[in-house]
């Protein structure tokens, strides 16, 4: 199964990553100590290893394993962010990334909520879920705010490596039917 590639809500327009992205994303938020704080990455300090982030995008959408988008700005085409949706068997996972300069202003809610609407409309989904940090407040709340239930505590899930050498505990959300 394979999504849209063009999403178009209020807002934003979402579409797939090409290489020509690097220096937007680079620039914009990959190489940012806060925005990467709760990832499982560490900032990119070269825009090289953004192009070969990059290039893993353009291979999992031809290869259909995962299915990223990077969030631009409808006015001015500016990259602003990345989505990614996950499908295995009835399942869909989710994970999201937004440029500092465009935090609290429900971007990131505004995309999630048309990714997970599109996946749980999907006959054969049955189950769309995500995970955060337990101290990633405002990721916690764009799930809930996209619809999503918070169902429990994955202990030790994933490692946040720009948080603790450890790996973490996240709260894990999901929208089943
Ligand atoms: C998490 C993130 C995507 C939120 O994006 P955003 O566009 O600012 O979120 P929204 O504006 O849609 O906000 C949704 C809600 O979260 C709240 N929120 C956003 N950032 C917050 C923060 N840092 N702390 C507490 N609440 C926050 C907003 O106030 C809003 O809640 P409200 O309507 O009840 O006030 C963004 O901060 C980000 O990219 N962070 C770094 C990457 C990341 O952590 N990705 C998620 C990995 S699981």
């Amino acid at each position: 199964m394979k999504p849209p590639e063009i999403f178009e809500t209020h807002r934003l327009s979402l579409r797939p990553p090409q290489m020509k992205d690097a220096e937007a994303v680079f620039q914009n938020y990959a190489r940012d100590k806060l925005v990467t704080r709760y990832l499982h990455w560490n900032p990119h300090e070269t825009i090289e290893q953004t192009k070969t982030f990059l290039k893993r995008c353009v291979h999992v959408w031809q290869a259909g394993t995962a299915f990223p988008w990077v969030m631009t700005l409808k006015d001015t085409s500016e990259v602003i962010g990345m989505i990614e949706l996950r499908i295995e068997e009835h399942r869909a996972d989710l994970g999201y990334v937004l440029a500092r300069e465009y935090w609290e202003q429900g971007l990131a809610t505004e995309a999630a909520k048309l990714v997970i609407d599109w996946a749980i409309a999907q006959p054969g989904i049955f189950r769309v879920w995500a995970v955060c940090d337990v101290d990633n407040h405002g990721s916690a709340r764009v799930l809930e705010k996209a619809g999503m239930e918070r169902e429990g505590i994955l202990r030790r899930w994933l490692y946040h490596p720009n948080v603790d050498k450890e790996p973490r505990d996240c709260y894990s959300y999901s929208i089943v039917k």
